[in-house]
């Protein structure tokens, strides 16, 4: 028996994304412990900040630990890869002095978006917003890429490298324009043949880019079993939320992924039993992008806008400002019950721009307080909250529990409070976007 198997440790977010999961991911990663970093779900819909002194930069497909010269990169079975976006990142890395290619493992098993998933997407939106229902994606073709996954049509990463390649993309594209028509003849869905060419062209130039790298299109299950077989730990990186998981949250305004680690498993091909702690990140606050209900927003629309832009609260993949709401616990409690987080790390407590801030408690269906998750969000009529005194911003760039304001002090003491019986602990809190930035609160 081989007792010397390495292990995989994951880091999700725990509400309805953007929390601070690639900081967090960057910053797990410089103590050693880990040989790489391994994305399992979602796309190009992700946007992963990672500040340093002297660099920052967004990743979108490429994991999080591309900055560190040391880890390898995987992008798992469970990922839909929008290849432009890739080669743009890997250039962008490059020019900046970090050549990622060869530590860049992708799955021959991962979903290829095509160019025509995102003016599905934008065709999906226009429908729903006949019957007032947008869901807000981010335009990045992750629910047709999904959809045609589940339909057994998708390409895989894999088949760029097959020789009739050409004809099955062809075949894909003339269902797609099918579809298209539909949207456009039911809908009045309009689109420009001018536009899809030129995405094609955009979409053909990356692959070809991608066949002369040295990236190594393999099956990553065999690959990151053999590392654990070497006694060698990997990092799980969530994208999106536990609120924007396709089953469990807030349907339909969710994701088209399970961002849950219980999907690690699928999304690398590796057994749960390797799986060991599961770190959940929040934000002392809440934000939201996208269309849904959002319980727990700040109904002050000044003081909302000051959290926005406070907290630079702008979407890291679309630029669109995210809707601001305070720490929502009832939220919370159910997103950690379902991941199994036994981690939490607080980010942004350098934030708060009120004299006294509010916390969500429970959630109330007219006069019924709810025990359980509601199936939809706009059942609940309105929520209980809690009021405790803020902390200003007096703690931007605290490094040590001791410098730390006695307000915040006492918020990470009531959340720890309130989550005592889930059996979590909060093991260290972010002060600022730079991955230094942070003090460990459990000594
Ligand atoms: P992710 O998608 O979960 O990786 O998060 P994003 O990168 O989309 O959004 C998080 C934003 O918050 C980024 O602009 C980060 O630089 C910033 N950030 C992360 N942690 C902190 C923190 O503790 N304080 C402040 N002020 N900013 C933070
Ligand atoms: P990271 O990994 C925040 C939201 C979109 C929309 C819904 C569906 O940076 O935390 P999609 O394009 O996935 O079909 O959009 O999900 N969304 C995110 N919100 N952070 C993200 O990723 C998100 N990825 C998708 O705004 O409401
Ligand atoms: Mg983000």
């Amino acid at each position: 028996m081989n007792n010397n198997k390495g292990f995989i440790d994951a880091l999700v977010g725990l509400q309805w994304g953007d929390e601070g999961k690639g900081k967090n991911i960057d910053e797990l990663l410089s103590h050693g412990t880990y040989h790489g970093v391994a994305r399992f779900q979602g796309g190009a819909n992700a946007g992963h900040t990672l500040k340093h002194d002297d660099i920052s930069f967004i990743g979108h497909i490429i994991p999080s630990g591309c900055l560190q010269k040391d880890i390898e990169l995987y992008v798992g079975n469970g990922v839909v890869v929008d290849v432009v976006s890739l080669i743009k990142e890997i250039t962008e890395l490059k020019n900046i002095g970090f050549d990622v290619t060869p530590r860049l493992f992708i799955s021959n098993r991962a979903k290829l978006v095509s160019y025509m998933h995102p003016f599905l997407d934008q065709a999906e939106e226009h429908y729903r917003s006949k019957g007032n229902a947008k869901i807000g994606t981010t335009a990045k073709g992750i629910g047709p890429a999904y959809a045609d996954a589940k339909a057994r049509r998708i390409l895989l990463i894999g088949d760029i490298l097959s020789i009739d390649f050409m004809e099955k993309e062809q075949n894909l594209k003339e269902f797609h324009m099918n579809l298209l028509d539909m949207y456009k003849k039911n809908y009045g869905f309009e689109y420009s043949l001018e536009k899809i060419e030129e995405a094609r062209k955009r979409w053909l130039d990356s692959i070809n880019e991608l066949k002369k790298l040295e990236i190594k299109i393999c099956d990553l299950s065999y690959l990151i079993n053999q590392r654990l077989n070497a006694g060698k730990n990997i990092l799980a990186e969530g994208a999106q939320g536990i609120m924007l998981d396709v089953d469990f949250g807030d349907y339909p305004n969710v994701t088209s992924s399970n961002t849950l680690p219980a999907n690690i498993c699928l999304g690398l091909g590796v057994s749960h039993t390797y799986l060991r702690n599961i770190y959940g990140v929040i934000k002392a606050y809440t934000t939201k992008v996208g269309g849904g209900d959002f319980p727990a927003r700040i109904t002050d629309e000044n003081l909302e806008k000051l959290f926005q832009k406070a907290g630079n609260e702008f979407g890291a993949t679309t630029g669109r400002p995210r809707m601001c709401g305070w720490l929502d616990l009832f939220a919370l409690r159910y997103a950690i019950q379902l991941s199994g987080v036994n981690k939490i790390f607080i980010n942004k407590a350098d934030i708060c721009l009120s004299e006294r801030v509010k916390v969500v408690t429970e959630y109330k269906k007219g006069e019924e307080t709810l025990q359980e998750f509601p199936l939809y969000l706009n059942q609940v009529t309105s929520v209980i909250t809690e009021e405790i005194p803020g902390w200003g911003n007096a703690n931007f760039g605290v490094k040590e529990k001791k410098d730390v304001s006695k307000e915040l002090a006492s918020y990470l003491k009531y959340i720890e409070n309130k989550l005592e019986d889930l059996d979590v602990s909060i093991v260290s809190v972010g002060t600022g976007p730079n991955r230094e930035y942070s003090f460990n609160w459990k000594d």
